[in-house]
């Protein structure tokens, strides 16, 4: 819960009927809220229990999802239309009044249902205290024009400097509006792009397991393939649950920027010395939940290698396990920490090293992921990214290819860890990791490659490519 918020009541009244998608809507932003919970895993199974039928379910999950992400925004507006700071508010009665911020702002619900639809939702979620106050303050939100509330809230954004004020147009913090404008450089033009990108949802791409799988297939039934990676299709609608091939472990969900930093990894050239061995090692150093290593598994295979997946949470390596079930490449998952393994140094020809980090890279995915995170997790993270590229470099043969990646664009995450440990080391050389990817536009001034949602379309993944020279 936000410090200093009071508890809402849990008090929950049948005196009125409340439609489920939005009674849906306030229980999930109450359950991320009390419980830390992860909104794209708690919805999809609420609203399947409840049988919330499909056109509820995508309104639930818009209304839902879209206040989590403009919930900054609405409280900036909300603020001067309250007596007390918003903190000090019962969190019920903020959530209340958030959703009907974003039903009257961002999804054109008529204005009397989105007022009603929130008092008749706050009778029935709340104590009857609060039911004047949340109609008035509706009220007010609804009469006035939303282009007109946003650019007062703007207005009023602390310290009025330029990043504050984007921070309350596009609902982002403002330490996330400062990394990522950082982050994009040559580019801080496109920072609007960006955060615009960072308040859509993603569609659902898939992957068609290298050796497991057929993009074909996906394609055949209606998915669409995508734009650079050879295995990747996006759905067009409906829920991945369905189709066949993920069923049955051939496909899996994820992003074309994951495809796209797995692919440079596993075709990164060897030094020639080492490409010529009659076996090869490839390491995943933090595989968890095993979507990468599942690909990695099926390119594997292709060129004889064997893949040692790692994962330092025994329950995110029994994920590994079950995503490696079906590859036919000599695989194994360990369990433990990736800066202490007992593996004799210069073990594996190619080590990849999709670190733990921010996951600034994927707000699109996760809707209240902006808000969880705070500034002083980077340094933390930053040590520990360092550490595990490091021994992830001690586990590599010379000659052999080490590929740092990460879900987050903040520079300290990105470059920062490779250029220090490439002062550090005198042992590793860069690779130009967009020569492993040519059809793939604006990768960034290099040696390293940087995705973007607004560009690519992807995740903002971010790959670098080292090379064991000693
Ligand atoms: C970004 S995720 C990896 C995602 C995975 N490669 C995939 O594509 O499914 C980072 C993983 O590193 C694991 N991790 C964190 N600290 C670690 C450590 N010290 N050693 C090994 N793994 C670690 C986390 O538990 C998490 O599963």
């Amino acid at each position: 819960m936000s410090p200093g918020r009071k508890k809402a009541s849990t008090k929950r009244s049948t005196r009125v009927r409340i439609d489920p998608a939005r009674l849906a809507a306030y229980d999930l932003l109450r359950a991320v809220d009390r419980d830390d919970a992860y909104a794209n895993l708690v919805l999809p199974p609420l609203l399947r229990e409840r049988n919330i039928s499909e056109r509820d379910a995508a309104f639930a999950t818009e209304l839902a999802y879209g206040t989590l992400r403009w919930q900054g925004l609405y409280d900036q507006i909300l603020a001067p239309l309250l007596s007390r700071p918003i903190v000090e508010l019962d969190s019920g009665i903020i959530e209340v009044l958030r959703l009907g911020c974003h039903q009257l702002l961002k999804m054109r619900v008529p204005s009397h249902a989105a007022v009603g639809t929130s008092v008749d939702l706050a009778r029935t979620v709340l104590t009857a205290g609060p039911i004047g106050l949340i109609n008035a303050v509706l009220r007010k939100v609804a009469a006035e024009s939303p282009d007109e509330l946003i650019a007062a809230a703007v207005e009023s954004a602390p310290g009025m400097t330029r990043d504050s004020a984007l921070a309350v147009r596009w609902s982002h913090p403002e330490w996330v509006v400062t990394a990522l404008r950082e982050a994009l450089g040559t580019d801080p033009g496109n920072i609007e792009g960006l955060l615009e990108s960072n308040n859509q949802s993603a569609a659902v791409t898939i992957v068609a397991r290298p050796g497991r799988g057929d993009r074909d297939e996906l394609v055949r039934q209606g998915a669409e393939p995508t734009k650079w990676s050879p295995w990747g299709a996006t759905l067009r609608g409906g829920s991945p649950a369905e189709i066949p091939a993920i069923r049955e472990g051939r496909a899996a969900v994820q992003d074309e920027g994951s495809q796209l930093v797995t692919l440079a990894v596993a075709l990164a050239p060897l030094a020639e010395s080492l490409a010529v061995a009659p076996t090869h090692r490839w390491l995943d150093l933090c595989a968890g939940p095993g979507g990468k290593a599942s690909v990695l598994a099926g390119l594997a295979e292709s060129v004889g290698a064997t893949l040692t997946a790692n994962e330092l949470h025994p329950h995110r390596a029994e994920l590994v396990r079950r995503a490696l079930s079906g590859a036919s490449a000599h695989h194994e998952v360990v369990v433990g920490d990736g800066r202490s393994m007992s593996w004799p140094p210069g073990s594996f020809d190619r080590v990849l090293v999709d670190a733990p980090c921010t996951g600034l890279g994927a707000l699109r995915r996760r809707p209240e992921a902006r808000w969880r995170r705070q500034p002083r997790d980077v340094a933390g993270l930053v040590t520990l990214q360092g550490e595990l590229l490091s021994a992830a470099i001690d586990a590599a043969a010379v000659g052999g290819v080490i590929g740092y990646v990460t879900c987050s664009p903040h520079r300290a995450e990105t470059v920062g860890v490779v250029s220090t440990i490439l002062q550090q080391r005198s042992d590793i050389e860069a690779i130009d990791a967009r020569a492993l990817l040519p059809d793939v536009p604006e990768l960034g001034a290099g040696p390293w490659v940087q995705l973007w949602p607004h560009i690519h379309g992807t995740d903002a993944m971010f790959c670098a490519l080292l090379r064991r020279t000693g």
